[in-house]
């Protein structure tokens, strides 16, 4: 074999090689044709590299010099055809190749649930009044939630189917019981019905002059319906300090409503009855044509600044609890409180 004979078989390996690695379909046609030119054994180059031995000696560093070149010619076209198979293998797997100049979809941000967003409100506005807000455990003794607040042991608001106590065996978690809990000769234990009990943890805890809210979850075992729920939320609101009157209280709601639903709401006082406050109201809101009630109200009874230890000579205070999910619905014309715990994406995905 001379020169020109070697050259040209190379030359033609080259092409043949190159279109065999370009037009194979799939991974198994690829291995095919990679067993055909470039197998060990008996590929096709492996034979030309043969007739290297042939060629007249002075023309072999030509011919070896041009075996190699063709030889990295076909193994580039094969990585290639195998480049081509798998990118191929991803784009029917994954749908049409990523397109970075879509625009990009927007990412769904959750939310908070719309009685914290008020609580947070609430809290902000109060902030601005100089209240501090304050804590208590949902889990309460009855003595913070009744007696300390001047509720007796005879009162009807301690009557266990308007709460829910917790019996206790040792060693056991807690369970809402029906019945009232024998008491073992410690204090029953319940889920608070109101956070009034927070009045009575702080003013334990501290000396006046106090201005705190609370502001969390209370129980009682009271029907669903579109006003009510047995688990809801309540403020709370305290201001102990000397010289505090009705008219400070009155004041205080009347800055709050505003901040909450707008110049345009009025307030009114009407007689009520609390054990831990004397005189009582329950205080109403006028908005939009409608007067909604919002909460208890009251001075808080001189019994119960001095269960805590304060001189009901020196220190009066001002107390309220209003219903959270109340003035919610209010504002945002929600008509039905069952709404906030159905855990529908729909409802609360609008606020
Ligand atoms: C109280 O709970 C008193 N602790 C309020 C208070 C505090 C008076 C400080 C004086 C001084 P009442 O039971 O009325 O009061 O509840 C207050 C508010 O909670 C109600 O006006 C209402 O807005 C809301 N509320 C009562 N029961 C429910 C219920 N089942 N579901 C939703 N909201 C309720």
């Amino acid at each position: 074999m001379n020169l020109a004979q070697f050259l040209a078989e190379l030359e033609s390996l080259q092409s043949e090689a190159a279109a065999a690695f370009g037009s194979a379909a799939d991974a198994a046609a690829l291995e095919e044709a990679r067993i055909e030119f470039l197998g060990a054994a008996k590929g096709r180059l492996k034979a030309t590299q043969k007739g290297l031995g042939a060629v007249p000696k002075e023309d072999k560093p030509a011919a070896g010099k041009r075996f190699n070149e063709v030889k990295t010619a076909i193994e580039a076209a094969f990585a290639a055809g195998q480049e081509r198979i798998a990118s191929a293998a991803v784009e029917t797997k994954a749908g049409p190749r990523f397109d970075p100049t879509l625009p990009g979809e927007p990412l769904r941000l959750g939310r908070l649930h719309p009685i914290t967003q008020t609580i947070e409100e609430l809290k902000d506005i109060m902030g601005r009044l100089g209240f501090t807000a304050a804590d208590g455990p949902e889990i309460e003794d009855e003595y913070h939630n009744f007696e300390a607040l001047n509720i007796p042991q005879e009162h009807p608001a301690r009557d266990p189917l308007e709460n829910f106590y917790l019996s206790v065996a040792s060693g056991q978690s807690p369970v809402v019981s029906r019945q009232l809990p024998t008491d073992n000769g410690q204090r029953r234990l319940l889920l608070r019905s109101q956070t009034s009990t927070v009045q009575i943890r702080v003013m334990e805890k501290r000396q006046p002059p106090v201005r705190i809210i609370s502001l969390g979850r209370v129980y009682r075992p009271d029907e669903a319906d579109a006003t009510h729920y047995p688990m809801f939320h309540q403020m709370e609101g305290l201001l102990v300090d000397r010289h505090v009157t009705m008219a400070d209280l009155k004041s205080v709601l009347r800055m709050f409503a505003t901040s909450y639903l707008g110049e345009d709401v009025h307030i009114r006082f009407r007689p009520s009855f609390f054990p831990f406050t004397e005189p009582s109201v329950e205080a109403d809101m006028h908005w939009h044509d409608r007067w909604i009630e919002f909460g208890g109200a009251g001075m808080v009874d001189p019994n119960v600044l001095s269960a805590v230890g304060y001189d009901p000579e020196v220190y009066s205070a001002f107390a309220f609890g209003l219903g959270i999910e109340r003035l919610c619905m209010r504002r945002h014309g929600i008509t039905d409180i069952r709404e906030f715990y159905r855990n529908d994406i729909r409802f609360l995905a609008q606020f």
